[in-house]
Formats: C-alpha cells, sequence, structure tokens
C-alpha cells in the first residue's frame, strides 16, 4: 500500500501481521520518505509497528488526528502543505514549534489530545554538528530563502541559540519584517564588534547581498531553486569563497548546482540529507524516548533515493 486515505483507516490494520502505529500526512504524500527512514529504525528497536502514509485534504488535519488516534497510531509527521494546519489543530504547541509557525511532529496524550512540536530547528542543529564538527550557535549565518517552511524553522533555531549574526534573504522582502521583530526577542541583545545588526534582513536582489555572504561563515540554501536538476544556483555562486561552509536543506539531487559550484570554489559543503535524518530522529526520540539508530534511518533514505 502506497498510502492510505482517511475513508480507508479501517483497513489500515485488518490482515496485518506489524500493526500500524506511525504515520506522515501530506497532500501529496505518496513521494513521502518517511516510512523508508523510520522504518528500519522501528525494526531495529523491535518495535512491531509499522509506519504509514496518508494523505489527508486541506481542513482535514484536526479530523485526522483524531481519527488517526482512534485507529490506533501513537504518532504522526506533518509534511507539506500542512505543517501550519497542524499548529492550529493542536491542543498543546511547544512555543518553539509556536514561534516556527509549524509543527511537523505529534504526540498523542493517552485521553488523545494532541502535543505540537517542530524538529526541523533543533534537527537542522545536530546536522550542522555532524557535518561541520562545529556548533550552530558558534556561526556567523545566512539564510537564502528565509521567508519560506524550512528557512523559518532554521532562522528561529539559529536565534535561539545565538548565533553571533544571523542575515535572513528572501526574494519577498515583507516576509522578512515580521521574522526579524519576532527573532529579535529571541536572540542575545547585546551588539557584537562590527558593523553589523545580530538581526538583518535583505532582498534577493539587493547587490548588498554579496557583502552579506562574505561576511558570513555559514550559507544556507532553503529556497527551493536547485530541486531540479537544470536549476541556477540561488545567487551568484562565485561570490563563495573558501572559508565557507555552505548547507543546501535540498537532499535530491544530491549535488545542486550551489554545492558544485561552492566546492569548486574550496568551500565545505553538505546536502540536506543529514537534516532529514536528524529531524526524523527527533521525532522517533519523542515517540519512544530511546537512543535512535541514526545509521539504519541514513541506509533506508539512500536506498530509497538510489530507486
Ligand atoms: P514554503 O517552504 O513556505 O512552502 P516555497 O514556495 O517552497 O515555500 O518557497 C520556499 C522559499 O523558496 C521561499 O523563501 C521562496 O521565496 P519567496 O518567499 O519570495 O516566495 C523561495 N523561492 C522559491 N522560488 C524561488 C526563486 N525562483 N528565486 C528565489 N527564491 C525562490
Amino acid at each position: 500500500m502506497k498510502y492510505y486515505t482517511l475513508d480507508q483507516l479501517s483497513t489500515l490494520n485488518k490482515n496485518s501481521r506489524k500493526l500500524a502505529r506511525f504515520a506522515v500526512i501530506g497532500n501529496p504524500v505518496e513521494h513521502s520518505l518517511s516510512p523508508q527512514l523510520h522504518q528500519p529504525a522501528l525494526d531495529d528497536l523491535g518495535r512491531e509497528a509499522r509506519y504509514v502514509r496518508v494523505e489527508v485534504k486541506a481542513n482535514q488535519v484536526g479530523k485526522a488526528f483524531q481519527e488517526l488516534h482512534s485507529a490506533g497510531i501513537h504518532g504522526i509527521n506533518v509534511t507539506v502543505p500542512h505543517k501550519l494546519e497542524a499548529l492550529e489543530a493542536c491542543d498543546l504547541v511547544d512555543p518553539v514549534a509556536q514561534i516556527m509557525g509549524a509543527v511537523n511532529t505529534i504526540v498523542f496524550d493517552k485521553d488523545g489530545s494532541c502535543n505540537g512540536f517542530n524538529t526541523d530547528g533543533p534537527g537542522f542543529a545536530r546536522a550542522i554538528r555532524e557535518e561541520f564538527s562545529v556548533d550552530l550557535g558558534d556561526l556567523k549565518v545566512i539564510i537564502i530563502g528565509a521567508g519560506g517552511g524550512a528557512g523559518r524553522a532554521i532562522a528561529t533555531q539559529c536565534a535561539i541559540e545565538n548565533c553571533p549574526q544571523v542575515i535572513l534573504a528572501n526574494r519577498t522582502l515583507e516576509k522578512l519584517h515580521p521574522m526579524k521583530e519576532q527573532l529579535s526577542k529571541l536572540i542575545g541583545s547585546e551588539n557584537l564588534k562590527g558593523p553589523r545588526d545580530r538581526i538583518e534582513i535583505i532582498d534577493l536582489f539587493n547587490p548588498a547581498l554579496e557583502e552579506a555572504i562574505g561576511s558570513s561563515e555559514l550559507i544556507i540554501n532553503t529556497t527551493s531553486v536547485g530541486l531540479k536538476a537544470t536549476d541556477p544556483s540561488p545567487f551568484p555562486s562565485h561570490w563563495v569563497e573558501p572559508h565557507h561552509l555552505v548547507y543546501d536543506t535540498i537532499y535530491n539531487p544530491e549535488r545542486t548546482r550551489l554545492l558544485r559550484d561552492s566546492r569548486d570554489q574550496g568551500a565545505r559543503v553538505a546536502n540536506g540529507l543529514s537534516l532529514l535524518i536528524h529531524q526524523g530522529a527527533l521525532s522517533l526520540e519523542y515517540w519512544l524516548n530511546q537512543d535512535i539508530p541514526l545509521e539504519l534511518m541514513r541506509e533506508g533514505v539512500k536506498n530509497a533515493l538510489k530507486e
């Protein structure tokens, strides 16, 4: 079964030896890699549990939570386009997820009430430590595409980690004004030495972007530019210098134009696979409260990407 619809939930555990206990909801959801990510870890941990995909239409997220809980589901991941609707449908939302404006992990209480969390931000911090052996909070960062869902979660995490500099760049500048205001409340108030504010916003097409990139240590792409193999880099990649760390949240294709060019410029680069794995592992930690076999998750996704 590639995915279930809400109407098919009664068949969820019919004739199945291993009961469906965890689910990802989205629309479309058919291509979600979450089962390939989570199932190897569940199996290794000896949980007799299946991880399934469930297609949920807009305005049905609250209903889906209730029906999935009644069907015996213990935990839910939420993917596009439902992360905001999920936040609104929760009984309790973690304050950090509230600021990120998105929920991607649902934990049920015994009575079926829904607690919402966001593991994208904390997963990103773990991904940076894994990829570059450095703490996110020690880096001057620039987020290209900070107005999108992933960009917002990552920018919030950077503020929480108290990064010395957070530059938010986006094609649509208006999206960044309220974000700057909100994140300024989270980040340390002291201005560090230098000409820049702790949090700045910039239009993607402002010529000052070159200088903003030059003054950063970690460049993060959270735009969707690069998803197609023929896509260009989201900004002129000859601006990348050898001192930069470059993280592209895209993992398929494995090497975007930005990552290829940045490597040619002498920078250290990483793709979004580590973010995918760590945000998933954090969800499992919420549900199972035990250490998670990360390498099996990585192997599961890598195999799925090869198919
Ligand atoms: P979401 O993540 O909220 O679903 P999205 O449409 O996937 O949003 O876009 C994610 C990010 O990619 C946004 O920052 C978006 O910029 P806008 O806020 O200006 O829409 C950015 N983005 C998408 N296409 C882009 C392009 N061709 N050039 C630059 N940025 C782009």
